[in-house]
Formats: C-alpha cells, structure tokens, sequence
C-alpha cells in the first residue's frame, strides 16, 4: 500500500457530496494514510467538522485568519505537513479559483503554499461540468499537472444525469495509492517509514452504545426527562467507529446529528431503549456500553388526553424502569459490559458498589457536583474501574475522553 504513512491533506469543499467525505478519510486511513481534513467555508453545511474529526482523529482545519489555529497548526506547516493534497469534492467554483491562484480561504491558500501533488476529484451538475468555463479552468489545472480522479457518469442528486458525480469514496482512495506508486520519490520516502501494519484496536468487534436521555410521558404533551446531551455517548460511537468498530448507536432525543457509519437507532422511552438494546445485542453486539441517562422511573398510569389543571396539588404515581445496563449483564453470555456513575459525592464509593452490583466488566465515574464536567458539558473528567484496576482520565474534551476509554475496553475486552 503507497498510502502507508502518508500524509494526505483532504480538503472538503461545499458540494452534496460532501457529505462522503468522513467515509473517504476512513478508507484513505484504511489504507494507512495520516489525514487532516481542510474544509472550505461552505462545506460545513453538508457534513460536521465534529465527524471529520472523530474519523480522522486530528483537528479539523477550517479558517485562514483564525489565532489559535495558526498557533498550533499554521497554514504554512500544514502545506510543510501534507505529502499530498486531495480535493473531494471539488467544486466548479473550487476550481475557478484555484485556476486562477485565488486564496481567499484556508484551503485554496494551502494550494499555493505546498509542493505537494494536488488531486481533485470533481463533483457538480452535469450541465457545470460541460460548460466552457470549467472545462477551461481544468485545462489549466491538468497543465500544471494537477491530476483528476472522475468524475462518473450517472443519476446526479439534482435528478439529472450526465458526467459530474464524485467518484466512490474506495475508488479515489485506490487511485490515490495507484497514483502513489507511479510515483516513485514519494512512494520511496513512503516505504522507508513504514510502520507495523497493526489492526485497529477494536476491528471486528460490535459495539452497542445507549446514548442521551430518556423521556417518560405523563400526558400526550408532557413528559420527566433529565438534561443529558448526549455528547459522551455520540462521542464514543464516533470513536469506536474511528478505531475500528462496527457500532449500533441507541439515542434517546438530543440535538446532534447521527453519526456517519453507525446504525443508528432513535427511541424516546427507557422501556424503548430496553427492547432495542436487548434486540441489538442478542443480534450481534460484542461490548455493551450503556452511557445514556435513562429516568429510573416511570408514570405508572400515562393519560391518554391532557391533564387539566385544577386541584392546587397534584401526585402522579411513578413505577421503576427496567435497568437496561444490568439486564444486559445478566444475560447468558453477557457482552463485556461497560457502565457509566454519574454522581454527586462518594464516587469511589457508588462506581464500585454498581460494578459488582450490576455484574459488569468496567464503569466509567464521573463526579456531576463539579459544575464544569459532566452533564450537558462539552469536558469530562472520568475514573475507570475494573474488578482490579483503577484508571484516572484526566479532564478532557469528550471526544479524546471517548477515545482514551475506548483503548482502556480494547485492551480489556482482549484480555477478557
Ligand atoms: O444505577 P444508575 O442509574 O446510577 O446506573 C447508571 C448506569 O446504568 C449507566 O451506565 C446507565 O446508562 C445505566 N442504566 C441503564 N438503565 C437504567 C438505569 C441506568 O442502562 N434503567
């Protein structure tokens, strides 16, 4: 593989198919590349800086004139960093620009600043494609042997049809490497670095994951729901997928967006997110992690008309949830299961007693006293037990917090 070890600057720009880009950069790091992702202006409308990162498990870049950024990873070391650049999608306006030797953003910027080979891969309607304009500008992006990959003929998203979609996402990713190794002085730089070609840590493992909180109804338009965001449980499904796993994501409702590559499964009720996440274990799941907030009780009696006010006090009776996490547990042959221990005071103390109470393999405490982790934050800070460890994560953005907890189940779920 020429990719291996090779640095690819994936640069995004805003076109429908946008939205492949977090699947190519799996296939390119499939392949063995280190990818950092550029997106253009435009493109975040079509798919998340959060995912781009996930899968490529580096910052994503995006502005030209942003302090910070230029602190950590300039634009100049970025264009120093990249052994090639890749442009998928690339616009028709992308290419005008880049035609021209525009730099106006971070990416067309980039373009003039690297020596590194530039491939594009177009995508636009099949009329854009045709017209004299662009056919111009690719002219003289191919004399200065910039290389196209595609693009295909086809139904377009527009509905009509004709040459101008982006090529699939493996096969500008093969001809990338193909490129490569036409390539002989990169390819030749490329072989002396090349590393063991391990797996990733949890390829070939199922992942089952229970996400946000759960709403339990009183009446058709009032329900007792927590403030859980979601974001450790969406955190972990793009983690787990970005080191290797197949994941099924069961969410109660949130504001954030299914993650790419997952199987996602939307629920409201905890008894819902019971049946689903049984149903997806016993169908294929390999670890279980239960990081929703799922409301220990329910209403025992939910009105099928709203209630009316009237009385100056009210009770509603409430009857308790099934404990997803443990039933999980106590199945016949059980996941290796993973809890999370929200709490206020006595971490230690709580964490433990629910791991051996609820017989699971790991729980992940965190301590919701401390107002700036934990719920609805985008920081946390967790401690992780098993029956004879003790491992302190640090406070972290959810995200790395995701990952660093992923590798810590990999090694155990290899040990198990
Ligand atoms: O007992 P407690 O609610 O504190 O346990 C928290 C852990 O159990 C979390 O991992 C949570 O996702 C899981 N849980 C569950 N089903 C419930 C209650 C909690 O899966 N009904």
């Amino acid at each position: 593989m020429a990719l291996q070890n090779v640095n690819v600057l994936l640069g995004v720009t805003g076109g429908i198919a946008a939205y492949k880009a977090p699947d190519l950069v799996r296939k390119l790091t499939g392949l063995g590349a280190t990818v950092r992702v550029v997106l253009s202006p435009s493109s975040s409308a079509f798919v998340t800086p959060l995912s781009l990162q996930a899968v490529s498990g580096n910052i994503v870049h995006q502005h030209l004139l942003d302090p910070e950024a230029e602190a950590g990873m300039g634009h100049i070391e970025l264009a120093r960093w990249a052994d090639v650049l890749l442009i998928a999608p690339a616009t028709a306006h992308c290419i005008a620009k880049l035609a021209h030797g525009l730099a106006d953003d971070l990416l067309t910027t980039l373009v003039l600043a690297t020596n590194a080979p530039v491939f594009l891969a177009p995508a636009m309607n099949q009329q854009m494609w045709a017209a004299q304009a662009t056919q111009d500008n690719l002219n003289i992006l191919t004399q200065r042997n910039i290389t196209l990959f595609g693009p295909a003929s086809g139904e377009q998203a527009c509905g009509d049809i004709g040459y101008g979609r982006m090529l699939e996402t493996h096969e500008i990713a093969n001809m990338l490497d193909q490129a490569l190794v036409d390539m002989p002085v990169l390819a030749s730089t490329q072989s002396i670095e090349v590393a063991s070609s391990e797996p990733l840590p949890l390829s070939g493992q199922h992942i089952v994951i229970t996400a946000g909180p759960t709403r339990e109804a009183i009446d058709p338009v009032r329900y007792i729901s927590n403030h859980s965001s979601g974001k450790m449980g969406y955190s972990l499904a793009v983690q787990a997928l970005a080191l290797g796993a197949q994941v099924t994501l069961i969410s109660g409702p949130v504001a954030l967006p299914a993650p790419t590559g997952c199987k996602f499964i939307s629920v409201t009720s905890a008894l819902d997110m019971h049946t689903a996440a049984l149903h997806a274990i016993e169908n294929a799941g390999d670890i279980f992690i239960a990081c929703a907030a799922v409301a220990d009780y329910r209403v025992a009696n939910v009105m099928d008309h709203k209630l009316k006010k009237s009385a100056d006090e009210m009770t509603i009776s409430l009857v308790k949830n099934p404990d997803i996490l443990a039933d999980v547990a106590a199945l016949s042959s059980p996941p290796f299961t993973v809890g999370f221990a929200a709490e206020t005071h006595d971490v230690e103390h709580y964490a433990k007693d629910k791991l051996t109470r609820k017989k699971l393999n790991m729980i992940a405490a965190n301590d919701v006293s401390q107002s700036d982790i934990g719920f609805n934050q985008s920081d946390n800070a967790l401690t992780v037990f098993t029956a004879d460890a003790q491992i302190v994560l640090p406070k972290q953005d959810k995200l790395a917090l995701a990952k660093e907890l992923l590798k810590i189940v990999a090694q155990h779920v290899s040990n198990h």
